[in-house]
C-alpha cells in the first residue's frame, strides 16, 4: 500500500456535523516517497486532507504514464489556478483564441483528481480525460508533491506552480466551499478548520514549501498571484520564456486584455458558472446563484480579503504561518504585505 488512510474528526464540525459530510473527509499519507527529489532535510510527507473517494484514484495516479510534453499546472486551491491555466494554454497554443473559446477550459486543461474529490455527473471522468488527451496534455492538479505520478521524476515534464497569500486563499476557499461543496458553516469556522489543516489539500504551508524545495532543474516555473496582479505582462514573459515562445508586445497586450479579471469573468469558456449552478441546485440553494460570491471568477483582488476577514482571524493566520514556517528561506514565500 503506497498510501495510509487516517480517519479525522474535525473538532469544529463536531458541533455542526449535520452541515458538513464530515465522514467523507480523510487524511491520506503517502508511504512510498523514495523517488521524490526533495531537498528538505529528513523530509516525510504530512498526511493530506482529501475525500474518501480519492482512494479509488490514488494508486492509478501514482502509476500513470507521464509524457515529456505534458504541462502540469499545480497549486493549492484558490491560488489563481484558472487564471494561470488560461494563460499557459494560450501561450502554448499560439494564442489561438478561437480554439480557446470553442471548448471549455476544463476540457482543454482537465482537473486530474476531481473525481477523487466529489461526485461527478455519470458521464464525466476527468482522470480518463487526461489519459485520453492528445499530446501535449495540459493537466491541472492540487495534489501535494508526494501524490504525483512516479514517472514525473524520471520523465520530467514541465511544471508550473502558483502560490497566493493564505489570507486571500482562506476567504476565496470559504466562498468556493459554500457554492461548490455545500458548506454551511461560518467564515470563522471555515478559517479555523483551514488553520487546523482540515480543508481539502491541507496542510497549506507544506504544499507551498515542498514544491519550492524540489530538485527539478529548469523544468519548474514558480508564479505568484500577487505578482501577476502587479505586473501580468512580466509573468506572461516568464511563461513565454519557459515554453520557448516568442510574441510581440502587441500580442502580449492582447493576451493581457484577454486575461484581465473583467474579461475572464465574462468568458464562458473559463468561468465555470454552470458548474457552480449545478452544485447549488444539487444542494437546494438556488437562492445563492445570483450571489456575487458564488461566482467562480469572484472578486480577483489581492487585498480583497481585508474587507472580509476580521482582524482577529487575520492575526490567527499570521500566528499559524509563524508557527509553521521557521526557515528564513521559506518565510519569504509567505510574506505578502
Ligand atoms: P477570489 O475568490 O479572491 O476572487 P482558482 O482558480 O485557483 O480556484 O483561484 C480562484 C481565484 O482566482 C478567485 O479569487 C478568482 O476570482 C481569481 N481569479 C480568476 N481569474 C482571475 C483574473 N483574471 N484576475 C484576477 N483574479 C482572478
Amino acid at each position: 500500500m503506497a498510501f495510509e488512510y487516517i480517519e479525522i474528526v474535525d473538532p469544529i464540525y463536531k458541533a455542526t456535523h449535520q452541515e458538513r459530510e464530515e465522514q467523507d473527509y480523510v487524511l491520506v499519507r503517502p508511504t512510498e516517497t523514495s523517488m521524490i527529489p526533495i531537498t528538505l532535510p529528513d523530509w516525510q510527507p504530512e498526511p493530506c486532507c482529501l475525500n474518501k473517494k480519492f482512494e479509488a484514484l490514488a494508486q492509478r495516479i501514482k502509476d500513470m504514464d507521464v509524457q515529456l510534453c505534458d504541462v502540469w499546472m499545480v497549486s493549492y486551491p484558490k491560488s489563481g489556478t484558472t487564471w494561470c491555466q488560461e494563460m499557459i494554454w494560450l501561450i502554448c497554443n499560439d494564442l489561438n483564441y478561437e480554439k480557446a473559446a470553442g471548448s471549455k477550459l476544463r476540457e482543454r486543461f482537465p482537473f486530474l483528481e476531481l473525481g477523487g474529490l466529489r461526485e461527478l455527473p455519470k458521464n464525466v471522468d476527468c482522470f480518463q480525460d487526461v489519459l485520453s488527451m492528445q499530446s501535449p496534455r495540459f493537466i491541472k492538479t492540487h495534489l501535494p508533491v508526494a501524490f504525483l505520478p512516479d514517472q514525473i521524476w524520471t520523465v520530467k515534464p514541465r511544471i508550473i506552480y502558483v502560490r497566493r497569500n493564505p489570507k486571500a486563499i482562506a476567504v476565496s476557499y470559504y466562498h468556493h466551499s459554500v457554492s461548490l461543496h455545500g458548506y454551511k458553516g461560518t467564515m470563522e469556522q471555515f478559517v479555523h478548520s483551514f488553520i487546523n489543516e482540515l480543508q481539502y489539500y491541507s496542510p497549506y504551508h507544506r504544499h507551498v514549501v515542498e514544491y519550492h524545495s524540489l530538485e527539478y532543474e529548469d523544468d519548474i516555473l514558480y508564479l505568484c498571484y500577487e505578482e501577476m496582479k502587479k505586473d501580468l505582462k512580466d509573468t506572461m514573459k516568464r511563461v513565454c520564456k519557459f515554453f520557448n515562445k516568442c510574441y510581440s508586445e502587441e500580442q502580449l497586450d492582447t493576451l493581457a486584455q484577454h486575461l484581465s479579471f473583467e474579461s475572464m469573468k465574462d468568458n464562458k469558456s473559463v468561468n465555470s458558472q454552470e458548474w457552480v449552478e449545478y452544485c447549488l441546485r444539487k444542494t437546494n440553494r438556488e437562492d445563492k446563484i445570483k450571489d456575487v460570491n458564488s461566482q467562480f471568477i469572484r472578486r480577483g483582488e489581492p487585498d480583497g480579503w481585508k474587507q472580509e476577514l476580521s482582524p482577529e482571524l487575520s492575526l490567527e493566520i499570521d500566528g499559524w504561518t509563524e508557527k509553521k514556517v521557521t526557515d528564513p528561506d521559506q518565510i519569504a514565500l509567505f510574506q505578502y504585505d
